[in-house]
């Protein structure tokens, strides 16, 4: 089977977007904290978070085009912060749930039955069920200029993670700690890891460990 440009400008919208939203792969499924201003706080579901650098270290994600009201953009521009939080297998209903317009004064963490924990150092709520748990300060965000989306970056402030999680080497064995993945924009999937492997370096082949 092969699909032309010209087919995916044609299809139906759901399906334009079932289908593109598969092609990237599997992707991280986070839940995004933030609070307003006013203190009322909200939490949504994200596929598109992804590793910006180390050093320093950044963490984004792609936000849809504000053309309509969205939460969590409204509450970082106030406040500066959010949180993200892995969802594991516990949990994925619920944050699915979350990706419901709510209105601005209602909470997902009370509509969709998860709990809010705030630590001093950041100003927007962890999820408690959640076992990876990253507190960032916003720091930049990059508008793509061919839809609209925006690139929003923030950097680590703090990590919360089970003891044990993080090995010698910095690897966080994010499995362990039940963490799940998405395909799309409705598939849940467990992981299975198969290996790791050495740092790549020309004619040096490489080991399992
Ligand atoms: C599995 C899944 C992944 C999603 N990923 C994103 C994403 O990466 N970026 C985005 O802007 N919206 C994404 N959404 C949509 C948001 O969750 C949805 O727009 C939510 O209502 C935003 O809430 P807010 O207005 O409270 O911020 C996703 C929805 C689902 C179901």
């Amino acid at each position: 089977m092969k699909i032309t440009k010209e087919n995916i400008y044609e299809f139906d919208k759901i399906y334009r977007a079932n289908l593109i939203n598969s092609l990237a792969g599997f992707k991280s499924a986070n839940l995004i904290g933030t609070i307003s201003t006013g203190g009322k706080t909200n939490l949504a579901v994200f596929n598109s978070v992804i590793h910006v650098g180390a050093n320093p270290p950044l963490i984004g994600f792609l936000m849809r085009p504000v053309t309509v009201e969205r939460h969590t953009y409204m509450n970082i521009k106030e406040t500066g912060y959010f949180t993200i939080n892995h969802i594991n297998l516990k949990i994925y209903k619920s944050s699915h749930q979350t990706s419901a317009r709510y209105d601005r004064d209602i909470s997902e963490f009370d509509q969709c039955g998860l709990t809010e924990e705030f630590i001093k150092s950041v100003k927007a709520p962890y999820v408690k069920e959640s076992n990876i748990k990253i507190g960032l300060k916003f720091v930049e965000e990059v508008e793509i200029k061919s839809n609209g989306t925006i690139l929003i970056v923030g950097e680590i402030i703090e990590l919360i993670v089970p003891d044990g999680i993080i090995g010698s080497d910095g690897y966080a064995d994010i499995e362990n700690a039940g963490s799940i993945a998405i395909s799309g924009l409705d598939g849940y999937h467990q992981t299975k890891k198969i290996t790791r492997l050495t740092y790549a370096k020309p004619g040096i082949q490489l080991t399992e460990f």
